[in-house]
């Protein structure tokens, strides 16, 4: 795995980062809503009692605030063996971070979570405008997205 640039780390997301600007990230990504700290506290307790099959990743910057996250969740399948498919979702660098590789390594560091939890894939939707970026993170483009929004 490449390292991160000199001051930032990486981490789990914790319980306090209501307070560390994990929400302000998401925004860069898409509507994140009026999420009060309760609302978050229950969301997070309810992800850490699922460690298992949510991974959740923060880039931490020098003076400690989330610059980059992404999140990782391991599909139990009966199909091909009771397979394990990683799916990859709401990666986002905050827009002053970007072009720094931290979506790079957030990639990467969640590809190795997969990988050593066993999926036997990883798989993510993104627009075309995006398709250049997980090309250099190593995916390929397979298959179609279709959704149904209720
Ligand atoms: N198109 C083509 N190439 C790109 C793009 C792009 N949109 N974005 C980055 N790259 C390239 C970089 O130039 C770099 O190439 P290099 O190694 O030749 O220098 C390589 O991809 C790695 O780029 P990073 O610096 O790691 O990218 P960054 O940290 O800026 O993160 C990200 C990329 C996550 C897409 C960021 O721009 C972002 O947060 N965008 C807004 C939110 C978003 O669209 N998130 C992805 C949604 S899809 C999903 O969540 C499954």
């Amino acid at each position: 795995l490449a390292s991160l640039p000199e001051g930032y780390t990486c981490r789990p997301l914790q319980r306090d980062d209501f307070h560390n600007g994990f929400l302000d990230v998401l925004r860069v990504l898409t509507t994140v809503g009026d999420i009060s700290e309760s609302a978050f506290n229950e969301r997070y307790d309810w992800l850490s009692k699922r460690s298992d099959e949510y991974f959740l990743l923060c880039i931490i910057d020098g003076s400690g605030g989330i610059v980059g996250t992404g999140a990782l969740v391991v599909e139990r399948k009966f199909i091909h063996s009771l397979g394990l498919v990683g799916h990859i979702e709401d990666i986002a660098v905050a827009k002053d971070q970007q072009g720094k590789k931290l979506g790079l390594r957030i990639i990467q560091a969640l590809d190795h979570i997969a990988e050593q939890v066993g999926c036997y894939k990883v798989i993510l939707d993104c627009s075309e405008a995006n398709e250049g970026f997980y090309i250099k993170c190593g995916y390929k483009r397979a298959g179609l997205e279709m959704a149904h929004y209720f």
